[in-house]
């Protein structure tokens, strides 16, 4: 096995792991490097979906999105297909994935099926170190509150990207509230949890600071020394422990560059627990 970090904040690329090879037995190597990097990458991985479900079950219970139907015959497996005329991408701007549920998701697991030539790299973020390195005045104020996380609603999801279909779920806006430190259930690292796209504000706080310090700690959190950037090739998995990043799929794809090409992705996400 062959381990090459992506940055010095988080993320490496493993090989010489074939994931059609995982399983309960060989599954801890697999968990202890996530644990440790964050987030991993293996290139030419001709996983199946049902292989691709087969491997996530090994984490821990499948979880359908909150809002998206999932694909035909495979309703854990979100199928994100960015048309060739679409500008926009799912997973712009930063965030955790569906960080406004009580129990938000543990890890994702994304396949690429198909990749544009140009355009399209998934930018990861420690929140682990964002949390080391945040300032001590604003660690101080935030410490022991908590973050209201909203889910934006179906529209956000289905409206503005023509490929994706309500599962008739929640088509309204909720929130939940969750620790803005929260402790990591394998490692008992502190983690700063929350996000961009779906934190509003803090509880208990009146309304200008808290804005103002989400902005500090967004501003803080986006900083280029904490994160990795992946480019994507076709048969590429990435997993990501969706406690302790945050990620930005960059829409890069510019008239006359990168636009005019599809890009397709399946999606497997994990149940996590309530964050404490
Ligand atoms: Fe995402």
């Amino acid at each position: 096995m062959e381990i090459k970090l992506l940055s010095g904040a988080l993320g490496a690329e493993i090989e010489g792991i074939n994931l059609k090879e995982v399983n309960l037995g060989n599954f801890k190597t697999v968990n202890d490097l996530l644990l440790e990097h964050k987030v991993i990458f293996f290139r030419n991985q001709d996983i199946t979906p049902e292989e691709q479900i087969e491997l996530a079950k090994l984490f821990g219970p499948v979880e359908e999105h909150a809002y998206v139907k999932g694909l035909e015959g495979y309703p854990q497996i979100t199928r994100l297909i960015k048309d060739a005329d679409e500008k926009n991408q799912w997973g712009e701007g930063w965030h955790s994935d569906v960080s406004y549920n009580v129990t938000p998701t543990k890890a994702v697991i994304l396949k690429s099926i198909k990749i544009p030539p140009v355009g399209g790299d998934t930018v990861f973020s420690n929140m682990e170190l964002a949390w080391d390195t945040l300032d001590d005045e604003i660690k101080k104020i935030v410490i022991n509150k908590k973050a209201e996380h909203y889910s934006l609603g179906a529209g956000f999801f289905i409206d503005n990207y023509k490929h994706f279909e309500s599962n008739g779920n929640n088509s309204e806006e909720y929130s939940n509230s969750h620790p803005i430190v929260r402790t990591h259930p394998e490692t008992g690292k502190k983690i700063l949890f929350v996000n961009w796209t779906y934190t509003k504000n803090i509880v208990g706080l009146e309304k200008n600071e808290s804005i103002e310090i989400l902005n500090k700690i967004f501003e803080h959190q986006s900083r280029l020394d904490l994160t990795c950037r992946f480019s994507w090739t076709e048969n590429a998995v990435a997993i990501w422990d969706n406690r302790s990043v945050i990620h930005y799929a960059i829409a890069d794809f510019f008239p006359g560059r990168g636009l005019g090409h599809e890009r397709v992705m399946d999606r497997i996400a994990v149940l996590g627990d309530q964050p404490f």
